[in-house]
């Protein structure tokens, strides 16, 4: 069964075609095309996505994305109605005006090409990701135990731009919200840190960079002379920042007082500027104590057989090997699954690939029920 996904919810317009098949449990779904058009150099002008712009340039990209999606996958337009099963699109949560372009566009091609609609949750794509290539070895790791499907139950850690959320899934298209971040997701935190440092924008990775610089002792010891050895600490240097509601007795989450308190180390620092490898670590890594601590912490509790990460933020190289290393030694009979990075980002191939598994449901969405859900909730 092969699937068009459609992804417009925030500053990505993108296409994909996957290809899913089932024999008994056991599932492959195969990415044939994955084209997103991003518009990263557009927004980085005005330090964040600006939706009037965003939404035209959706509507300028979306047929050339989509035609190019098409073609790497060995479709062409006048075939695409006969050769694919369904068309999937995000339509919430997101930025309204960007998911009417995606959603106006998947309602048109299902009309001209007599194919049925599944609308899918722009979260639920993310958690779908990691579904790709899942059965292979350099997908899952610590999987020795596990035969070749994710098993469940399962719990999902989706960090994005937009959201942090700690979900528990028991099946497809079975989950339950168990925490979600109170104020700032943790993208929007490392975002916002970065434009506190002036170090660039998107400010994931851009924070990451800077972190990774304080993590090569070269730097260290060049900057810091007089403390360093190869075991130098960021509380050598004095700069500690909190770990908000690491030890609360819930699953949710805050990161807007870490951004403050960033501020304010900023504030009383006179020579930050020369520091801000050091600012940028300790920033990361106290986003990265409190993601690892409580998912942990909740597959413990729920008896967890797989645990996975989804969202932006997931793309973060170090919270990828901590997560790694983390579960390994606590909790090493859980499977652990991150996507590749390329689908750690929105992209279409995470919304194709959550669609098959509706559409092996039959779970389509009528054209005339589709519409834009810019706070839809995961249900
Ligand atoms: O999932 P995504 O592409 O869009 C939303 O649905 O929000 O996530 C974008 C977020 C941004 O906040 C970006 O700064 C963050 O993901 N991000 C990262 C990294 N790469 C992207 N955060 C930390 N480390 C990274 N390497
Ligand atoms: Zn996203």
């Amino acid at each position: 069964m092969k699937i068009l996904g459609i992804e417009t919810s925030c500053d990505e317009t993108a296409a994909a075609v996957v290809e899913g098949k089932k024999a008994g449990e056991y599932f492959t779904l195969r990415v044939l095309s994955n084209i997103i058009s991003s518009q990263i150099d557009i927004h980085k002008q005005y330090g964040g996505v600006v939706p009037e712009v965003a939404a035209r340039e959706h509507v300028l990209n979306i047929m050339p994305v989509i035609d190019s999606a098409l073609k790497k996958a060995g479709l062409t337009r006048e075939r695409a109605g006969k050769k694919l099963s369904a068309i999937a699109v995000a339509t919430g949560p997101g930025l309204i005006t960007s998911l009417i372009a995606g959603i106006e566009t998947a309602k048109t091609l299902g009309y001209a090409w007599n194919l049925p609609l599944i609308g899918i949750n722009h979260i639920e794509g993310h958690i779908y990701a990691n579904f790709i290539n899942a059965n292979s070895k350099s997908q899952a790791t610590n999987s020795k135990k596990i035969s070749n499907t994710i098993k469940f139950p399962a719990i999902i850690l989706t960090v994005s731009g937009g959201h942090t959320m700690l979900v528990s899934m028991n099946g497809h298209g079975k989950y339950q919200t168990l925490g979600e971040t109170r104020d700032d997701a943790a993208g929007e935190a490392f975002d916002k840190a970065a434009q506190l440092m002036g170090v660039g924008y998107p400010g994931g990775p851009a924070v990451a960079a800077e972190a990774a610089k304080f993590q090569i002792s070269d730097f260290r010891f060049q900057n810091y002379k007089k403390l360093s050895n190869s075991k130098v600490k960021n509380s050598q240097l004095k700069i500690a920042l909190p770990r908000p509601m690491i030890d609360s007795p819930n699953f949710d989450f805050s990161f807007s007082g870490l951004k403050t308190a960033l501020r304010y180390a900023l504030d009383k620092d006179k020579n930050w500027k020369q520091k801000i490898p050091s600012y940028a670590y300790e920033f990361q890594q106290a986003v990265i104590d409190v993601l690892i601590h409580k998912t942990i912490k909740a597959a413990q509790k729920y008896n967890i057989k797989t645990i996975m990460l989804a969202g932006g933020v997931s793309a973060n190289t170090e919270l990828r090997k901590q997560f790694k290393e983390k579960i390994k030694t606590q909790i090493p009979h859980s499977a652990f699954y991150i996507p590749k990075l390329s689908y750690t980002t929105d992209n279409a191939a995470m919304i194709a690939a959550a669609a098959y598994f509706h559409a092996l449901r039959k779970d389509f969405t009528p054209w005339k029920k589709i519409k834009v859900d810019c706070n839809a909730k995961l249900k």
